[in-house]
Parts: C-alpha cells; sequence; structure tokens
C-alpha cells in the first residue's frame, strides 16, 4: 500500500506468520531497494512486493526486485502481459490484482500464478465495474483454475473464513493494516481511519482512475467538479501532484487524498501488525469452530 507498507510493515507480518507485501507504487527506485533490504535484515521469513504497473519508471523497480531476489511480486494496475514472463523467468511467483473475472481470466493466460480478486470495498484504486467481494470471489473462483486470493471488505477472522467459504484460497488485508503502529501512514491518517463510521469512504474520480477514499473537503470538490460536469483534464488539474502523499503520508487530513477502504468503520484500534496477524488468525480459528452466530 502506498504511503502505508514499507519494510516495518512488511517485515512485522511477514514475522507473524503472514506474507508481508513492500508498496513500492510510493518509492524511487533507490528508496525500493533500501525498504527491500531492511526487511531482509528484519525477518528471514518470506516477504514480497506490489508494483502498480501503471506508473512511469517501472522497469528500474522490476530491475531492483529481479537483483534483490525477491520471491513474490505483486502486480496490479495495468495490463500483466507486459513484466509476468520476464519475472517469471527469473523464478519470481507473479500474482496479479483485478476488479473482474474478465481481468482474472486475462491474468492466467498471462501465466500469473495466482490472482486477487480485489472488490468495490476495497480501499486505494478499484475496478470501475464496482462488483462487491461477495459476488467477485464466486465470480473469479468459477472462472480461472489458479488461486484466488480475495480482497475488499475484510477486517476480521471471520470475514477470512467467509472469503473462503465462497472459494478464496487466502486473503489480502489493506485497510486493516493502515491502523498498525508499523504503518508509515501519518498519525492523524491512523486516527482519522479508526474514527470513520459506514458511509465514510466512497469510489471517486472514476473518469480517471477510480479510488475508494475518505469523504474529507477534497473529496467534496471533487464530487462538485463531477457533478458540474467537468472533463478529465479539469479533474486532473484539480487531483493535481502528490494528493495522496499529502493526506496520507503528510497528515492533511482535508487537502489529501485519504484512500481507506469501507473496512475502515469496522477498525477501531491501532495495534501491532503482530497483533492484528494473531487476532485474524484467532478470529478465524474461532469461527471455523462455530461458523453461525448464536443468537
Ligand atoms: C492506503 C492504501 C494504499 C493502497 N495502495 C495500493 C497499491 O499501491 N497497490 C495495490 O495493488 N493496491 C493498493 N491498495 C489496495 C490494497 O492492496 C488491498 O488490496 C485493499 O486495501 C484491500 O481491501 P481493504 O482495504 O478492504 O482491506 C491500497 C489500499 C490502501 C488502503
Amino acid at each position: 500500500m502506498i504511503w502505508a507498507s514499507g519494510w516495518k510493515l512488511a517485515s512485522a507480518v511477514s514475522q507473524a506468520g503472514g506474507l508481508g507485501l513492500i508498496g513500492s507504487g510510493s518509492m524511487y527506485p533507490d528508496v525500493l531497494k533500501e525498504h527491500i533490504r531492511q526487511c531482509k535484515q528484519a525477518t528471514s521469513r518470506p516477504f514480497g512486493v506490489n508494483i502498480p504497473l501503471l506508473y512511469p519508471g517501472i522497469e528500474k523497480h522490476i530491475e531492483i526486485v529481479v537483483e534483490e531476489n525477491v520471491p513474490i511480486i505483486f502486480t496490479s494496475a495495468g495490463n500483466p502481459k507486459t513484466w509476468t514472463n520476464v519475472l517469471k523467468e527469473k523464478g519470481i511467483t507473479v500474482v496479479h490484482v483485478v476488479s473482474s473475472s474478465k481481468f482474472a481470466l486475462k491474468a492466467e493466460e498471462a501465466g500469473c500464478d495466482a490472482v486477487v480478486a480485489e472488490g468495490f470495498e476495497a480501499g486505494g484504486h478499484n475496478g470501475r465495474e464496482e462488483t462487491t467481494s461477495m459476488v467477485l470471489i464466486p465470480a473469479v473462483c468459477r472462472t480461472v483454475k489458479i488461486p484466488v486470493i480475495s480482497a475488499g471488505g475484510m477486517a476480521t477472522g471471520r470475514q477470512m473464513l467467509a472469503a473462503m467459504v465462497l472459494g478464496a484460497e487466502g486473503v489480502q488485508f489493506g485497510s486493516r493494516f493502515v491502523a498498525s503502529e508499523e504503518a508509515s501512514s501519518h498519525p492523524s491518517f491512523k486516527q482519522a481511519v479508526i474514527r470513520a463510521k459506514e458511509g465514510d469512504t466512497a469510489l471517486t474520480l472514476k473518469q480517471l482512475t477510480p479510488v475508494r477514499m475518505m469523504r474529507n473537503k477534497f473529496f467534496k470538490e471533487v464530487q462538485e467538479a463531477e457533478w458540474r460536469g467537468a472533463t478529465s483534464a479539469e479533474l486532473q488539474s484539480l487531483l493535481g501532484r502528490a494528493r495522496a502523499k499529502k493526506g496520507m503520508f503528510e497528515g492533511d487530513l482535508d487537502e489529501g487524498e485519504l484512500e481507506i477502504g469501507q473496512t475502515s468503520a469496522l477498525i477501531d484500534n491501532i495495534l501491532p501488525a503482530g497483533k492484528i496477524v494473531e487476532m485474524l488468525w484467532k478470529e478465524f480459528s474461532e469461527a471455523l469452530q462455530q461458523p453461525l452466530r448464536q443468537s
């Protein structure tokens, strides 16, 4: 996750038994290299790197993960055909993030080892189709043969079990880990996440790249621009540069872009990442023992 998952968060998750991912989307190449090296120092367990494929200078990021022998790469926001073979030839496991069955099939055809099926509820960039995880997980599972990891709208172990009942073989959590001690997100943003209630996030900027964010001052400006029929160029100019950094990393809760998922309504504490992994596993195991709610 951009501006959230650096080496501290990724290594803490891996150390606790999950698969931690470094979000390279907000990193210059030398910064990414440093995060990978620090992560290796902090844990001997496997970790991965997420690379959004649409960002400029992607070749350099690919070069670094190969050089540094990162075993698992999660790609997103782009065509999986371009880089999957290059990475797989180096023995790297490649997982691609999709928001529809159509894109899941393309990822499978491109040779990806697994897909992340990311539903409408998820924080950050998202699909235009607005398919919720409840529909997307079974739809993707019946379309592809490769393993499906679900994402979007999950912040508890019980939800993890529900995703697996629907056919997912793993779950990718995002928003829950923004509210972790190790996330590099600004403390004010983390506080805003734990204060958020149902309805406090929305999917917006569909004309450019759809993104789920908090309904703050910046969101309202975008919404008003969209209502008066702003062109893509006008929206792009309103967005400007470094909005996400301003909000999530620098903590400007009014002017910044605050990417977070619907699960912010379920998250009410900031915990060490290892504790979150432990809690998810405990909730999952308890839910497995007693799947139905007792009245
Ligand atoms: C702050 C933030 C930044 C994110 N950045 C990225 C990113 O750079 N690349 C990516 O593939 N997904 C990104 N995501 C999506 C997450 O990886 C994950 O799929 C999503 O958060 C799961 O849904 P959830 O928020 O309901 O847990 C981001 C999500 C958040 C909340």
